[in-house]
């Protein structure tokens, strides 16, 4: 695991961005409509068919379990990534044999670890964060699960790792990129990530459907806009197939043609 090495301006100026982009979060999640499936944290609570897939399919690795379960005790759990959802993307992996993972916005890192824990030995997961703090809790988890050498934590912007990601000339080497940070920049992650990105490679965005307000999207409510705003644009675009399911606050697989 490579660790940056950043000043401490850096870090307290990108702590106090991660607790502004988490409040936004939590805050736009509890005014929002009850539209979507809705995370289950694996819990399912009042959705019994929800618990039915939950108990048919859920294989979490013991240490997977242990980090939810941590993670459930963070103030900030809303952001973890729903558990069928984590199980499906590090499928979709194993089905295309990912050797080459980024991950933008980690928290916790339960996918990043999901991740690790699918991808063969010499297999990388660039993991993208600009939180020291959420990022911390997971780390013992990843060691204690033995897959902690497969995780390059980069704290920093997510955009600067991925313009150094191309600056290396590591371009269209990439089969999998998991987009599920600030919202603003979801487009430039997508194009990003397009050019990092193999033929045959995936991208899965995470929260396209935001809770439902997707549908009515209010002019300034930024975040809103913007996923809107890239959900009609995939749909046109001729670079890429795509699927949106309807799993978790919604995700959209999108090919590289
Ligand atoms: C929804 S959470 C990620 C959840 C995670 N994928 C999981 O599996 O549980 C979003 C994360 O994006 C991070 N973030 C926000 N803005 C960012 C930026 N500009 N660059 C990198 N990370 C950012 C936040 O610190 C937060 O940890
Ligand atoms: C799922 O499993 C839990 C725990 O065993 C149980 O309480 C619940 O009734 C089950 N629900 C369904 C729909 O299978």
């Amino acid at each position: 695991m490579s660790f940056r090495h950043i000043s401490k301006e850096t870090l307290v100026g990108s702590l106090t961005i991660g607790v502004i982009f988490a409040a936004g979060y939590y805050l736009g999640k509890r005014k929002s409509p009850r539209m979507s499936i809705s995370k289950s944290h694996c819990g399912g609570k009042d959705n019994p068919l929800l618990q039915y897939v939950l108990n048919h399919s859920l294989r979490e690795h013991p240490v997977l379990q242990k980090l939810r379960l941590r993670t459930m005790e963070d103030s900030w759990n809303i952001m973890m990534v729903a558990c069928e959802q984590s199980q499906f993307m590090a499928n979709v992996a194993k089905l295309i044999r990912a050797k080459k993972i980024i991950e933008i916005g980690v928290y916790t890192g339960y996918n990043t670890l999901n991740m690790a824990l699918t991808s063969p030995d010499d297999g990388v997961i660039i993991a993208c964060d600009i939180s020291e703090e959420y990022t911390s809790i997971g780390k013992p988890f990843w060691k204690e699960a033995g897959v902690e050498h497969k995780i390059d934590l980069r704290l920093q912007p997510a955009l600067k790792t991925l313009d150094d990601l191309l600056a290396a000339g590591e371009a269209g080497t990439f089969d999998f990129v998991f987009i599920d940070a600030d919202k603003v920049n979801y487009d430039n992650y997508y194009e990003k990530s397009l050019q990092l990105l193999r033929k045959g490679g995936v991208i899965a965005i995470d929260n396209v459907l935001w809770s439902g307000r997707v549908i009515n999207p209010s002019p300034e409510d930024a975040d809103t806009v913007a996923i809107d705003k890239l959900n009609k644009k995939l749909h046109k675009d001729t670079r890429i197939s795509l699927s949106m399911l309807t799993v978790g606050d919604g995700l959209t697989l999108a090919i590289k043609l």
